[in-house]
C-alpha cells in the first residue's frame, strides 16, 4: 500500500506541539499509518512522579486499539511479531508505517521499550521513518523477543490462565 510519509510527519510535528513534556523538555509527536488507511497519532505525557512517563509511541498504539483502526482489517486478533507469531500466525500486521518526531520537526528513533510495543502493532516489517528514510522495524530491533518466544518456552506444568467470564 502506499505511505502518506509527508502526511504522516505533518502529523508528527503537529501532535509532538501537543505533547506535555515540561520535565524533560524533549516534546514527541508519534503518527501512523493502519492498514486501512487511517492515520493516528500519539505525544508523550510526563509526570512529576518521573517514572510515570509515557513516550509518544505508548499513546499512539493505545490509539490504534482505542479507534479500532487494528480491527477494521479483517485480520485475525493477537499478536503481530512475524509470520510465526504465537495466536497471530500469517496475520498481516495492521500498522504499516509511523513517523517518530522531536519538537524540532526531525525524526526520533523509538526507545527500546517502544521497539518493542510498535512490533506488536505492526510486525517486523514496520516501516519506521529515520534520518535516511524508512526502514523496517526488524533492522532496529533484531532477534526481538516475541509471542513465539512465550509460547515455546514457558512452563509446561503451568496452568493456563481462566479467561474471565469462567471465574
Ligand atoms: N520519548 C518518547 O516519547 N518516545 C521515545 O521513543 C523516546 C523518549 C519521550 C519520553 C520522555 O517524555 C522524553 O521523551 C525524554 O525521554
Amino acid at each position: 500500500m502506499s505511505i502518506d510519509w509527508p502526511g504522516l510527519r505533518t502529523a508528527a510535528v503537529a501532535a509532538a506541539a501537543r505533547a506535555y513534556a515540561p520535565y524533560s523538555g524533549l516534546r514527541v509527536g508519534a503518527a501512523g499509518q493502519a492498514a486501512d488507511g487511517r492515520l493516528v497519532t500519539g505525544c508523550n505525557v510526563e509526570n512529576a512522579s518521573y517514572g510515570m512517563t509515557l513516550c509518544a509511541e505508548c499513546g499512539l498504539v493505545s490509539a490504534l486499539h482505542a479507534t479500532g483502526a487494528l480491527h477494521a482489517t479483517g485480520a485475525e486478533d493477537g499478536p503481530q511479531d512475524g509470520p510465526a507469531a504465537g495466536s497471530g500466525a500469517g496475520a498481516p500486521p495492521r500498522l504499516v508505517a509511523v513517523a517518530v518526531v522531536a519538537g524540532d520537526g526531525a525524526p526520533l528513533l523509538p526507545c527500546g521499550r517502544c521497539r518493542q510495543l510498535l512490533l506488536e502493532a505492526g510486525g517486523p516489517g514496520l516501516l519506521v521513518d529515520t534520518d535516511g528514510g524508512p526502514v523496517e522495524l526488524d533492522a532496529l530491533l533484531p532477534a526481538a523477543f516475541t509471542g513465539t518466544d512465550l509460547a515455546q518456552r514457558r512452563d509446561p506444568q503451568r496452568e493456563d490462565p481462566q479467561p474471565e467470564e469462567s471465574r
